[in-house]
């Protein structure tokens, strides 16, 4: 791979706009944590993990700039609330932003110097980030074993590197099978309205040679029928106690299809994505985006002015129809509280 989603160099972070993608490869300079709070807001960096690790170097940098302010870990508190308000369903972005909340809390309980507590919170981000390719490099190989040679594997949105900080969640599993010699195809929904499958998952897995064959989301079901698929696997922005999966609007349809045509639906995720405080998905929020995501096309008006719009970045999928969630840990394909609870504390 010749790009780098999300790259800490110099005390610069270096963001690949994805919004741009796949027509150009650019980078974005944030030194200030406002750059990234856009950055996130606006997609440019998107994806579950990606905006934890953005996030977490987001406080890095507001830290950075409130230094020689008398109420430095006050300030840096209104930092990470800033970045916690810029998308609300993923909640990769929450447990980042909890780990820098606590390396300021113990900053200022050892009454360490500001600029202490700015190099802890950069060896926090790193270690955020440098975990995740680890954690993602594990999902892949548990994934892999689920895939045999000559599978065909249906994607919803991108849940690959450029949605972490390397090898991906789904996709992870699909180059982990791929590098082991199976061959492997994959058909991405293009996922309107933002079109990651298109835009994002086709670029990325046609970088690597993996074979991929762009479909439009309302052909899933077609696909399924004419035996094309013999497994789905997604990524997931947040999976409560039970098992119910938050993840990219369109998933739930996905699921439901692929149980009536009785293909595996597998979640790759790491526990990072676990939400044990919510019991089930009704309780997940939901992010709603702008009209015009909707209304437009390619930046070409598509529908009438005025027409009313719901604009739901995201559903939920209830474990029902879930057949196993990829871990780091492993794969859980049942018992959910409880082995979801288990997996989930070992960790914290
Ligand atoms: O709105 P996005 O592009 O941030 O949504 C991303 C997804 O829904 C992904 O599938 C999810 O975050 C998992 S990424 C490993």
């Amino acid at each position: 791979m010749n790009w780098n989603t999300i790259e800490w160099r110099n005390g610069v972070l270096i963001i690949l706009d994805q919004t741009l993608l796949p027509g150009e490869t650019k980078y974005i300079n944030a030194e200030r944590y406002e750059t990234v709070a856009e950055a996130i807001r606006r997609l440019q960096v998107r994806g579950a993990p990606a905006i934890g690790i953005a996030a977490a170097f987001g406080v890095v940098l507001g830290a950075r700039q409130f230094r020689h302010e008398p109420d430095f870990c006050g300030q840096v508190n209104r930092v990470i609330q800033k970045l916690a308000e810029t998308r609300p369903t993923a909640v990769n972005l929450f447990w980042a932003l909890d780990r820098q909340k606590k390396v300021v809390q113990s900053g200022k309980g050892l009454e360490l110097k500001p600029e202490q507590i700015i190099n802890r919170l950069e060896k926090e981000a790193i270690t955020i980030a440098a975990d995740d390719a680890v954690i993602n490099r594990k999902i892949g190989e548990f994934g892999a074993s689920l895939l045999k040679d000559g599978m065909t594997v249906l994607t919803h949105c991108n849940a690959g590197a450029l949605a972490t900080s390397a090898y991906g969640t789904a996709l992870a599993a699909i180059r982990v099978a791929v590098e082991q010699g199976k061959k492997i195809a994959v058909y991405a929904d293009e996922t309107r309205p933002l079109l990651q499958g298109a835009r994002l998952t086709a670029w990325e897995l046609m970088q690597e040679g993996i074979p991929v064959t762009l479909i439009t989301d309302n052909m899933a079901a077609s696909v399924m029928r004419l035996g094309k698929v013999q497994a789905v696997i997604v990524g997931a922005d947040r999976i409560t106690a039970n098992g119910d999966v938050a993840n990219k609007i369109g998933t739930y349809g996905v699921a439901v299809l692929a149980k009536e045509h009785r293909i595996p639906f597998y979640v790759a995720a790491p526990l990072s994505t676990i939400d044990l405080k919510l019991k089930n998905g009704e309780e997940i929020p939901i992010e709603e985006r702008a009209a015009t995501e909707v209304t437009s096309f390619g930046g070409t008006v598509v529908a009438p002015a005025g027409v009313k719009v719901f604009n739901p970045a995201f559903d939920m999928t209830p474990v029902r129809y879930v057949t196993g969630i990829i871990t780091e840990c492993g794969i859980v394909t049942g018992d959910w509280e409880n082995t979801l609870k288990k997996w989930k504390d070992s960790t914290i």
